[in-house]
This record gives structure tokens, sequence and C-alpha cells, in this order.
């Protein structure tokens, strides 16, 4: 978090903005998901169920308010993904798209860098195929 505190903020969510600003990461996010070709036939047609869930997730994933684990209990995001076979490709699709929506917010390149980092290890963990 060195970095972070560089930027004088204590946690990922606050420097990006708060609810708002996850928000509107996810609503950029899962219209590239349901385009690309790997990752489309994973998900459900009605997406916003997945939409809230991961607003839920990303903000407590980021140091928000622990949303998603109130909802839904403890995360144990490797073992629900485990239905899903999950490949090197499809990881590594799951970023692109990540940080693809990532450019199109207002956030600093360093900040969208810093996002997408924290993010790369568990997308790579839930690789189970
Ligand atoms: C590595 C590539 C990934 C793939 C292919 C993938 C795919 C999926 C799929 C198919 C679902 C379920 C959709 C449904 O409910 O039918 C899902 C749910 C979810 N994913 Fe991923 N995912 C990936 C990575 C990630 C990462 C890196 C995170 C966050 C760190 C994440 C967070 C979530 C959350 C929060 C849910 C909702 C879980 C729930 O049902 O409560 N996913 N993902």
């Amino acid at each position: 978090m060195r970095r972070l505190r560089q930027l004088n903020f204590n946690t990922i969510y606050e420097a990006a903005g708060g609810a708002s600003a996850i928000r509107d990461l996810v609503e950029r996010f899962y219209p590239k998901v349901q385009e690309h070709p790997l990752l489309a036939p994973l998900f459900p047609e009605d997406i916003r169920p997945v939409m809230e869930k991961q607003v839920q997730f990303l903000t407590q994933f980021f140091g928000g308010p622990s949303l998603y684990s109130d909802a839904h209990g403890h995360p144990m995001m490797r073992a629900r993904h485990m239905r899903f076979p999950i490949t090197q490709e499809r990881a590594e699709a799951w970023l692109d798209c990540m940080r693809r929506a990532l450019a199109e917010t207002e956030l600093s390149e360093e900040l969208q860098a810093i996002m997408l980092d924290r993010l790369s290890g568990p997308a790579f963990h839930f690789m189970n195929s």
C-alpha cells in the first residue's frame, strides 16, 4: 500500500472515489465480458444480478464496506468459480476486459495500474482448467 499512501489515501476504494466509481467500473466491465467470445458463454443472459454481486465484492475487495460478505457470507471466490472452466486464456481475457473498462474511466493511470495489479492475483488464482 506504499504507492497508495503516496497518493494520500488509505484504500483503493477511497482513492477511486467510492461507491459511484465502483459501480461505474462494473457497468463498463460487463458489456465487454458479454462481447468476449471466451467469456460470454459462461455468463447468464441476465447479467444484472452478477453485476450487483460484483459491485458488492469489488467494494470490499478495494477496502470499502463489506457489502459482499454482509449479503452472501464468506466470499470463497475461488470455490465460487469452480463450476466454470477457467483457463489461463479466460483469466487473461477477464483482465483485459477490466483493463479496457478502467481505461474508459477518469481514474489516474497510476490508480488503474494498481487496481489491475490487485485483480491479477485472484484472476490467475481462479484458474482451474
Ligand atoms: C479469471 C477469470 C474469471 C472468469 C472466467 C469469471 C467468471 C465468472 C462467472 C461465470 C461467474 C458466475 C456468473 C453467474 O452467476 O452465473 C462469476 C461470478 C463472480 N465473479 Fe468471476 N470470473 C473471473 C474472475 C473474477 C475475478 C478476478 C473476480 C474478483 C476478484 C471475480 C469476481 C466475481 C464475483 C464477485 C462473482 C459473483 C459471485 C457470486 O455468485 O456470489 N471474478 N465469475
